[in-house]
């Protein structure tokens, strides 16, 4: 059953809290844009605070949220753990929450409504199944170097997981360099030009998102090498700006995350507020590109 909101701060309007992650990749700036615009064209009066990768700036925002008494509050954990005390106030007011893109792994799932987002493992399995095929002639060793996200977050536990689980089954793939970047272009650059600096002998990257993939290739070029010939890179997300990289051959292989969640979240938000009862989890719908597709996909890329 779903606890029905009692907010008072927006009259018949319904009020929803959303606290956002930051701003740290392109993905980002698309589902902030797409939730903003979403709760423009529902009608829904959106209170919005942007939490700089911070937890403790969410935990801030969502008591915020209960203090101003919004209907309904979402958002998006920067990190999966240590929830349970503000999602419990939540819940002692009364006031229904939903999570977005990224879980919380509380035991206790009352605490909140649903969780609408991407199947991360799956995200990481499917970017290992197109190294499986890529090099399924050979039995030469793959070294692979790994750009991690946001350590503790639900996207980098879940495509490391995805990814080893595959690859974990033939011992001819070996991960030899494995960092944080943080899910951004700058970190991306940085972190990878220290792992060419230690080896000699990265045969593919697997970076958790396009923006580290896209400031890796910085690093690549400057090392005067060529991303996507002598390193072979897999990316996550979709980014318009990774669907050129992959036309322009220096991306392999991009599996789709989709950051227009906007829509869904206020159809739940309204479903919520009428005492409706909602599923538990809601994934969305992605695909898998290839160089191939490139071209002909990026002029219907909309983030
Ligand atoms: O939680 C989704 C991830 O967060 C996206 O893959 C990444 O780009 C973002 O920062």
């Amino acid at each position: 059953a779903t606890a029905v909101g009692c907010g008072s701060s927006g009259g018949d309007q319904t009020v929803l809290g959303f606290s956002q992650v930051g701003a740290e990749s392109g993905w980002r700036t698309a589902n902030t844009k797409s939730i903003q615009d979403a709760a423009a064209a529902a009608g829904i009066q959106l209170k919005f605070a942007d939490a700089q990768q911070k937890q403790e700036n969410q935990i801030k925002a969502i008591r915020t949220f209960i203090q101003q008494r919004v209907d309904v509050i979402a958002f998006s954990p920067v990190v999966a753990s240590g929830w349970d005390t503000v999602l419990k106030e939540a819940k002692d007011a009364k006031i229904p929450v939903i999570l977005t893109d990224r879980a919380v792994d509380s035991a206790d799932t009352s605490l909140y409504v649903t969780f609408l987002g991407s199947d991360f493992v799956e995200e990481g399995r499917r970017a290992a199944n197109w190294l499986v095929d890529a090099t399924k002639n050979s039995t030469d060793t793959v070294n692979i170097a790994e750009l991690q996200g946001t350590t503790g977050s639900a996207p980098a536990t879940d495509r490391k997981k995805g990814f080893q689980e595959v690859i974990g089954a033939d011992p001819k793939f070996k991960i030899i360099a494995s960092q944080t970047a943080e899910f951004t272009r700058a970190k991306g650059k940085e972190v990878m030009q220290a792992f060419l600096a230690a080896h000699r002998d990265i045969n593919v990257l697997y970076a958790h998102n396009d923006d580290m993939a896209l400031g890796a290739i910085q690093a690549i070029e400057e090392a005067g090498l060529k991303p996507g010939k002598d390193i072979k890179i897999i990316s996550i997300d979709g980014t318009r700006d990774a669907f050129q990289a992959m036309a322009d051959g220096k991306i392999n292989v991009v599996v789709e995350c989709n950051p227009l969640l906007g829509p869904k979240l206020m159809e739940i938000t309204k479903e919520v507020v009428a005492g409706h009862p909602t599923p538990k989890r809601i994934v969305t719908d992605e695909g898998v590109y290839t160089q191939d597709q490139a071209a002909a996909a990026l002029p219907t890329r909309t983030y």
